[in-house]
């Protein structure tokens, strides 16, 4: 849809059955599966080459091609979990994936879908962390934002629909005035620059995306209550349709300060008031945990809480 400016990459991983996309679906798993090596080089305006866009971080015994070719799948079993993350590092744009979480008893297993500058003290990182539950319970989406090194930002919010059951499309979407994480068409989080404000925001460290399955049961599920069930592995999560609109880095520098890129046009530097209402009914109705109203840890709200969307 939003084709921008010269140096924006636009990387999808799709599907297979969608011909024309075929040349897309290179993506860099394939580097695990030499035959699409073969498949000859897309006709396209992009600079990009999929093969290079990501690469198995951790564990490339968990993570493999299913459905066709059409999707990645990530196994997380009792010798290990796995990650991948883009080759290259982006500043500002959209990166959006569709996930199907692990199905049936996901307790204390957490899949991420992350951007991370990698600068550990300083470090700018933008959180999604779906945190699995017992059959019949609520999967949860943690979110966090760290701006130079700080972070403590979480919030989280339980899926009204069940996330194993379908593909559903999850975004982080960052331009010079805010942060979005969307469900779907829904924003479900809101981080607005306030460095007027003297609140820290993520504008001068490109992030890489990234994606983890482990195991993390001594937080993740009613607090640690509920205990992964090794019964129950290996646990699957499903990965398709990667897109990744944004300034590449290293690439060409005015890049990132181009007002003209399409993620930073006045429609994107605010929500809509349809995607206002949106966000306000996720939060009336599905939010379970908000730092901004957790008294205990932070018994002044943080300036950032009070500042508005
Ligand atoms: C799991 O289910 C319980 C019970 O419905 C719910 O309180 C909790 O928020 C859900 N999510 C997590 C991650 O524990």
């Amino acid at each position: 849809m939003h084709k921008g400016s010269a140096c924006a990459v636009n990387t999808a991983i799709i599907a297979v059955a969608a011909p024309l996309k075929v040349m897309n679906v290179a993506l860099s798993f394939f580097l695990l599966y030499p035959l699409f090596l073969h498949l000859s080089p897309p006709v396209s305006a992009k600079p990009a080459t999929f093969q290079q866009d990501f690469r198995v971080t951790w564990s490339d015994s968990h993570i493999r091609l299913v459905e066709g070719g059409q999707s990645v799948q990530l196994i997380l079993d009792q010798h290990s979990g796995c990650g991948f993350t883009s080759k290259y590092k982006y500043m500002y744009g959209r990166v959006s994936m569709k996930i199907k979480l692990i199905t049936g008893d996901s307790a204390g297993t957490v899949t991420a879908f992350y951007m991370n500058s990698d600068t550990d003290s300083i470090r700018d990182e933008l959180d999604f962390e779906f945190l699995g539950n017992r059959s019949g319970q609520p999967y949860t989406v943690q979110t966090n934002v760290y701006a130079h090194g700080k972070g403590n930002r979480e919030q989280r919010v339980n899926l009204w629909f069940d996330p194993s059951a379908e593909y559903h499309t999850y975004t982080i979407m960052w331009n010079h005035q805010q942060v979005v994480f969307y469900v779907d068409e829904v924003p479900i989080r809101v981080y607005k620059n306030n460095e007027a404000r003297g609140i820290p925001y993520p504008k001068s460290q490109p992030m890489g995306v990234y994606s983890t399955l482990w195991e993390a049961d001594d937080w993740a599920t009613r607090g640690g209550l509920e205990k992964i069930d090794w019964n129950k592995a290996p646990f699957y999560a499903n990965y398709k349709d990667f897109d990744i609109e944004g300034c590449q880095v290293p690439g060409p520098t005015p890049c990132a300060s181009n007002p003209n890129n399409w993620w930073e046009r006045a429609a994107y530097q605010k929500l809509s008031p349809a995607e206002a209402m949106k966000y306000y009914w996720v939060r009336r109705n599905h939010m379970i945990y908000d730092y901004c109203t957790d008294k205990l840890r932070y018994p002044i709200s943080p300036p950032e809480c009070m500042a508005g969307i």
